[in-house]
């Protein structure tokens, strides 16, 4: 094993039965060469094609508080960053982001933020079912992290639809590398079988190149989307921020993400796939080769402006540009320069 012909049979047999074994992902990983990662994205491009045609869907990105009681090693607003200014959106700055969000053609909202213990389970429930009374027709979705079953309950009856929560890591030993120990890969987990048996759409995912990666995790956090089997799949490439204990690890490339994002369009060929902001960060058209790729979906910032800079998860983080919510029309003609548009629509998942 090992030549591109012999890789190509692999990415053909993916294709086929949707699944490798934990040795061939590590081989196709580890083997992968442009030419390879040409033949895939070729594949990916018509999977997504056939079931979502050339729409790429948005999502309004609203990061409401930079406040985090954990202090992952890898993420700028840890709790150890003394430098991070800190903020808070009240119920009234976000309902305003949807406001105007709605105006621009968002039909998905998606709260995001540190695990800030100031918003209880009562202040989210308040704020999810006033966003859910005045935009029925959209989509909520939350992304603030590991809470109790009850609060996942309480959230979803009060018209939460979606769940963002990346595994980060699927192998524990990688995993208590880039987290302190009182967080771990199990409790993570557990989280997202609870969000899918409350009937959440699921989103989880992980850094590319993160640190101490190697194709073998990778190969496990392969598996680990199958199980799962989400609606959702999110993947960046890791990029350091100066202010953590990972300052001076290389960052991920575009090259791994966008190969991965190829493969996991093959693996599940209806899941969404995002097109992320750290993607957009790493190269100018990241987020375009994105979509080249296999990816679906694009999330700009729909935070007001004033807080955009601060919710910095890793250095030189893009918020003022085409990935901001008020650029529809440039980020529309990027996307229409290589053949796909954005489109209005809640965008639910056709992996059900
Ligand atoms: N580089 C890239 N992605 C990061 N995240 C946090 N810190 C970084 C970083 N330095 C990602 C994590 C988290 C998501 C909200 O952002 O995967 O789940």
């Amino acid at each position: 094993m090992g030549t591109d012909t012999d890789l190509k049979v692999l990415i053909d047999r993916l294709e086929q039965t949707r699944t490798l074994s934990r040795e061939e992902w590590s081989i196709l990983i580890r083997g992968r060469t442009p030419e390879l990662a040409e033949y895939l994205f070729q594949k990916a491009r018509v999977i997504r094609i056939r079931h979502y045609g050339r729409d790429i869907f948005i999502r309004g990105l609203i990061e409401f508080t930079n406040y985090c009681r954990n202090d992952c090693y890898y993420c700028g607003i840890r709790r150890s960053n003394g430098c991070a200014a800190r903020y808070r959106l009240t119920e009234k700055d976000i309902l305003a982001c949807c406001e105007s969000g709605y105006r621009l053609g968002f039909r998905t909202f998606v709260l995001q933020g540190g695990e800030d213990g100031w918003y209880t389970d009562d202040r989210m429930t308040d704020i999810i079912s006033s966003i859910h009374s005045a935009w029925p027709d959209c989509a909520i979705t939350l992304s603030i992290g590991e809470r109790s079953f009850e609060s996942y309950r309480r959230f979803a009856l009060a018209g939460a639809d979606r769940y963002l929560l990346r595994h980060e890591t699927f192998d524990e030993a990688h995993y208590r590398k880039l987290h302190p120990p009182r967080m771990s890969a199990a409790h993570r987990k557990q989280c997202l079988w609870d969000l899918k048996r409350l009937g959440y759409q699921v989103g989880t995912g992980f850094m590319v190149g993160s640190p101490y990666q190697t194709p073998e995790n990778l190969a496990d956090d392969m598996l680990f989307l199958k199980e799962l089997n989400p609606q959702m799949v999110g993947i960046g490439p890791f990029i350091p921020h100066h202010g953590t204990p990972f300052a001076g690890k290389p960052a991920g490339t575009l090259e791994l993400t966008l190969f991965l994002l190829g493969l996991i369009r093959l693996m599940l060929p209806r899941v969404l796939l995002p097109s992320t902001t750290a993607l957009g960060t790493i190269a100018p058209d990241g987020r375009e080769q994105g979509i080249l790729a296999g990816a679906n979906v694009v999330m700009p910032n729909l935070s007001p402006p004033q807080v955009r800079e601060k919710y910095l998860l890793y250095d030189n983080k893009i918020c003022t540009g085409d990935e901001a919510a008020e650029s529809l029309k440039s980020l529309n003609a990027r996307m229409k320069s290589i053949g796909y548009r954005l489109t209005i629509a809640r965008g639910d998942s056709l992996n059900i």
